[in-house]
C-alpha cells in the first residue's frame, strides 16, 4: 500500500532557477545537485524531496511513493503487475534516489511512478529562509494534482490498483477526485485528479507548512518578486487548506498552505462538494491561467 507521496521529480529548461525559487521563495533547502546537473530541494530531514532535472519541456518525471517495507513493495508492485503493466527493478535507481529500495513503472496516462521505502535522511533541515517549517513526516511531501484524459480510468487505476481511497469529489464546472492513502492520520488527500480530454498534465504540488504566518510571508516575497500567482489565498471546501498557488518556472503551480485536512481511514465519509473554495483562491485579473503541464496523451503503443 501507498503510505504517502515521499519525492517528486521534474524536467525542465528552467532547472537552474529553482537554485533561487526554491530556496527564496519556498523556503526549501538546496541539497547536493543530483549526477545530471539535477537541482535537488530538501523540505525536512529527508536528503532530498523534489529533484528538478534539466531536460527539453516541462513535465513531471516521476512520482515518488512511500510503500513503507519490502512487503510492502512487493504487494503494490504485484497488484502494477497484475494489470500487465511492466514493473521495473533497478538498484542503480535506488543510489541516485536515496532509497533503501525502489521499483518504477508507466501508468496507463503515461506518468512514471516509483514505489519505494527508506528515504534517507540527511542532516538537520535548514531552511531557505526564516520559515517555521513544513508538515512532512508520516503525511509525506505533500500532494500531487494530475490531468489524465479519463476520470473513470484514473479513479480505477489509483483506487483499485495502487490502493487510493476516494475522500471527496468536487464538481464546480469541472470535476476533481480526491484521494487518501489508508491510515489513521492521512493528509486528506496525497493525490488528486481532473481530467481533459485527450491530455495529461500536471497540475500542482502542495507544500504545507507550519503556519499562516508562512504562508504569509512567502506571499510577501511573491508579491515583491512579482511572480504570477495562479491563484489568490483562499481556503478549500474539502481539506480546509489555507494557501495560495504560485507558478513555479517549470509550467506548474506549487500550492502553499498550511492547516490541510487529516484523514482516518476507518471512519472517514466520502464527500462531495459544489465549490472548490469557501472564500478566495481567485484566477488573476488578467483571467485563470491554463496549466503549464499538459501534453497531448499517447496511448501506450501508439
Ligand atoms: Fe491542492
Amino acid at each position: 500500500m501507498v503510505r504517502n507521496l515521499s519525492y517528486i521529480g521534474f524536467t525542465s529548461p528552467a532547472a537552474e532557477e529553482w537554485r533561487t525559487f526554491g530556496p527564496e521563495v519556498l523556503g526549501c533547502q538546496l541539497a547536493d545537485d543530483g549526477p545530471d546537473g539535477a537541482v535537488r530541494l530538501r523540505v525536512d530531514e529527508a536528503v532530498a524531496r523534489i529533484t528538478v532535472h534539466p531536460g527539453q519541456a516541462n513535465d513531471v518525471a516521476y512520482l515518488g511513493w512511500d510503500v513503507g517495507d519490502d512487503a510492502g513493495l512487493d504487494e503494490a508492485a504485484g497488484r502494477v503487475e497484475a494489470e500487465g503493466i511492466e514493473v521495473h527493478r533497478d538498484d542503480d535507481l535506488a543510489k541516485e534516489r536515496h532509497v533503501a529500495a525502489v521499483v518504477w513503472f508507466t501508468d496507463p496516462f503515461g506518468f512514471r511512478h516509483e514505489l519505494s521505502h527508506g528515504l534517507e535522511q540527511g542532516g538537520p533541515f535548514e531552511p531557505g529562509r526564516p520559515l517555521s517549517g513544513f508538515l512532512t513526516g508520516e503525511q509525506g511531501l505533500g500532494h500531487a494534482v494530475l490531468i489524465v484524459p479519463d476520470l473513470d480510468e484514473g479513479a480505477r487505476f489509483y483506487g483499485d490498483v495502487l490502493g487510493f481511497r476516494l475522500s471527496d469529489t468536487i464538481e464546480a464546472g469541472f470535476t476533481l477526485r480526491f484521494f487518501h492513502c489508508p491510515g489513521r492520520a492521512a493528509r486528506h488527500h496525497a493525490l488528486a485528479i481532473a481530467s481533459v480530454p485527450g491530455m495529461v498534465g500536471m497540475h500542482h504540488l502542495m507544500l504545507e507548512v507550519g503556519s499562516i504566518d508562512d504562508v504569509g510571508t512567502a506571499l510577501d516575497i511573491i508579491n515583491a518578486r512579482e511572480i504570477p500567482l495562479a491563484m489568490s489565498l483562499g481556503r478549500h471546501t474539502n481539506d480546509l487548506m489555507t494557501s495560495f498557488y504560485v507558478r513555479t518556472p517549470s509550467g506548474f503551480e506549487v500550492e502553499y498552505g498550511t492547516g490541510g485536512a487529516l484523514v482516518d481511514d476507518e471512519t472517514w465519509e466520502v464527500g462531495a462538494h459544489d465549490a472548490m473554495s469557501i472564500w478566495g483562491h481567485k484566477p488573476p485579473a488578467s483571467g485563470p491561467l491554463l496549466p503549464g503541464v499538459l501534453r497531448p496523451h499517447q496511448p501506450a503503443g501508439a
